[in-house]
Parts: C-alpha cells; sequence; structure tokens
C-alpha cells in the first residue's frame, strides 16, 4: 500500500489525486491531521486515517500495511516548530512497523550550506533517511510558482514590485511535481537517493515576473529593489518575528546565489510534456484576480 501524508494540503492532495490515475484507489492511504477535510478522498475508496507528526501513536495506525510511504515535508517551521523532529519520529514509525521506501518531497537546492533554513531542513532530512537503513528517495522538487506570485504580493495593485535584489528561479508548478511524484510512486524504486532536480523548463527573476505581471495585466509593474537593510527594517515595522525573517532574507541571498537557477530536463522526461511555464500560472491568477 502507498501512503501519502499530507493529504490535504497543497501537494499531498495532488499526489493522491494524480496516484489515482495510476495505482486501484485499494492501494491507497491517505495520512492526515484532520479526516474530515479528506471525505472526498475516503469516497473514492481510499484508506483515510489521521496522522500527525507529532503524535507517533497516530501514525502507527495511519502507516498500517504501508510499503511505500510518501513523505510531504512539514511546514512546521512557518509556525514555529521543528519540522525536523517530526521528520524524525515518521521515520521511526515507518522503521518500526515495516514500510519499505520513503519518499520525501525534498528540494532542489537541498544542502547544509544554503542561505535559506528550510534547505538545511531538507539536507538534514535526507541524511536522516540515509542513516534510517530505508529504501528512500528524495523528490528534489522544483521552487513552487505560487511562491513567486505569492513574492509580488499588492503589487499588482501598487505597481510597484520592491523586494531585495534577487537571481534567477526555475519555477515549478505543484501540479507538475504532483504528477512526477505520482509516476515515481508507481513505478517503486525508479530512483533511489535525490532524484535530479525536478524543475520547469527556464529560469525567471522578479523582475521577469514583474514584466509578464505588466503585459498580462496592461499596467506597468516596475521592480525596485530595496536593501537588505531596508526590506528588515520595513519587515521588522511590520511585526515580522526576527526568525522569520531570515528565512524570507535567504531566500533572496540564495537564489541570488544561484541556488534555484538550474533548470533540468528530468520533470519534463517524467512527464512526456513541457512542464507548465509561469507565465502561463501567472496568467490564471491575475486572470482570476481581474
Ligand atoms: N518546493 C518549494 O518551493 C516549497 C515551497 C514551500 C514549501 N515547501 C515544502 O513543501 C511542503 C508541501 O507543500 P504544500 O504546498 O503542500 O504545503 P501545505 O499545503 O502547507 O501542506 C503541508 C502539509 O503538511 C501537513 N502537516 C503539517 N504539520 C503536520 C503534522 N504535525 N502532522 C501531519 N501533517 C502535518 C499539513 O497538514 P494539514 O493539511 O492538516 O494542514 C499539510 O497537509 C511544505 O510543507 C514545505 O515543507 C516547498
Amino acid at each position: 500500500m502507498i501512503i501519502v501524508t499530507g493529504a490535504t494540503g497543497q501537494l499531498g492532495r495532488r499526489i493522491v489525486e494524480k496516484l489515482l490515475d495510476r495505482v486501484p484507489a485499494t492501494r491507497l492511504g491517505a495520512s492526515v491531521r484532520d479526516p474530515d477535510l479528506a471525505t472526498d478522498l475516503k469516497a473514492r475508496g481510499i484508506r483515510v486515517r489521521q496522522g500527525d507528526f507529532d503524535n507517533p501513536d497516530s501514525l502507527r495506525t495511519a502507516f498500517e500495511g504501508c510499503s511505500q510511504l510518501l513523505l510531504v515535508s512539514s511546514n512546521a517551521a512557518a509556525y514555529g516548530e521543528d519540522p525536523l523532529a517530526q521528520h524524525r519520529t515518521v521515520i521511526g514509525v515507518a522503521r518500526e512497523i515495516g514500510v519499505k521506501r520513503i519518499v520525501y518531497t525534498s528540494h532542489m537546492a537541498a544542502s547544509a550550506s544554503s542561505a535559506f533554513p528550510p534547505m538545511r531542513d531538507h539536507a538534514a532530512t535526507e541524511s536522516m533517511l540515509d542513516r534510517s537503513g530505508l529504501a528512500w528517495t528524495a523528490l528534489r522538487n522544483g521552487f513552487y510558482a505560487s511562491s513567486g506570485i505569492m513574492l509580488m504580493g499588492d503589487s499588482l495593485e501598487t505597481g510597484v514590485f520592491d523586494a531585495p535584489k534577487d537571481g534567477k528561479i526555475s519555477w515549478t508548478a505543484h501540479a507538475d511535481l504532483a504528477e512526477a511524484a505520482a509516476i515515481i510512486l508507481a513505478g517503486n524504486g525508479r530512483y533511489d537517493g535525490p532524484t535530479p532536480a525536478l524543475t520547469g523548463s527556464e529560469a525567471l527573476d522578479l523582475g521577469d515576473l514583474a514584466q509578464i505581471a505588466s503585459a498580462l495585466s496592461g499596467r506597468t509593474i516596475s521592480r525596485e529593489i530595496s536593501s537588505d537593510n531596508d526590506y528588515r527594517a520595513k519587515m521588522t515595522e511590520r511585526g515580522v518575528p526576527p526568525r522569520s525573517l531570515d528565512i524570507a532574507l535567504g531566500l533572496y541571498l540564495a537564489s541570488r546565489s544561484g541556488e534555484f537557477a538550474s533548470v533540468d530536463p528530468t520533470l519534463e522526461q517524467l512527464l512526456g510534456r513541457h512542464p507548465t511555464r509561469m507565465r502561463d500560472l501567472m496568467a490564471e491568477t491575475i486572470g482570476s484576480s481581474r
């Protein structure tokens, strides 16, 4: 049985849906914090069980009979919690109950020396997996395109996209990453350890996004660069805590040094089609906000 954690989240839910095209529902399970949010999955014949990364007993029940576990990386850091403790718990329970392989949603820039803190957590989780004795795959996912659209904030209304100096990023759609994950899960063992970077087919910086948004919306959005210090001061004034600020600024530092710039053909090869373009995703968002 393939069990997907985070199946009520944006990526996990899409992975389950893409798996349904490839694997009988009776061989799929969802491990979710709140089963009431997964009644639609249950209705489609998927086993839904409550599983919380902070509660090993719940995971023992949720993972019962699991041969491959798709571990969606936790978003706990965004809430001041420790994703590594949660990943350690998940891996420990998986070992204990005899899971054969863990497929983990890592990141293209996973590295212990990244300027962007979440990348260090991904690297640490990959090390845990490596030491676990289990077979494992790390999906080296590209940077979410939705994050780039979120970074644009209210620039569509103000006409100004003000942010620190950045670098090119090979933005990638959730739907494409979910489909690749389903393909890899359905072909059990296709990759051992980290995959090549699973990225979109072009790398664009925030200036490029401002230009695309201008063309799509018909109004000029100018990209302005604030210094790191000014950005820090502005965010502090808005009440952003120092830890969150380090994460936010880390993204700019890392992109500036090219951590997210590589473009790799593996995602396209897995999907058998071009990955979704950033400008098409932006068109959907900008179209729906007008
Ligand atoms: N590649 C990138 O550029 C990028 C960007 C941002 C984040 N990420 C990583 O990718 C992950 C998935 O992205 P996403 O867009 O699907 O995010 P998301 O919608 O926030 O999903 C996160 C999932 O983690 C689950 N979760 C959190 N704490 C948990 C716990 N204690 N026990 C069990 N499940 C828990 C959440 O459960 P609920 O559904 O119950 O809330 C949710 O389903 C994120 O969590 C983050 O680690 C990657």
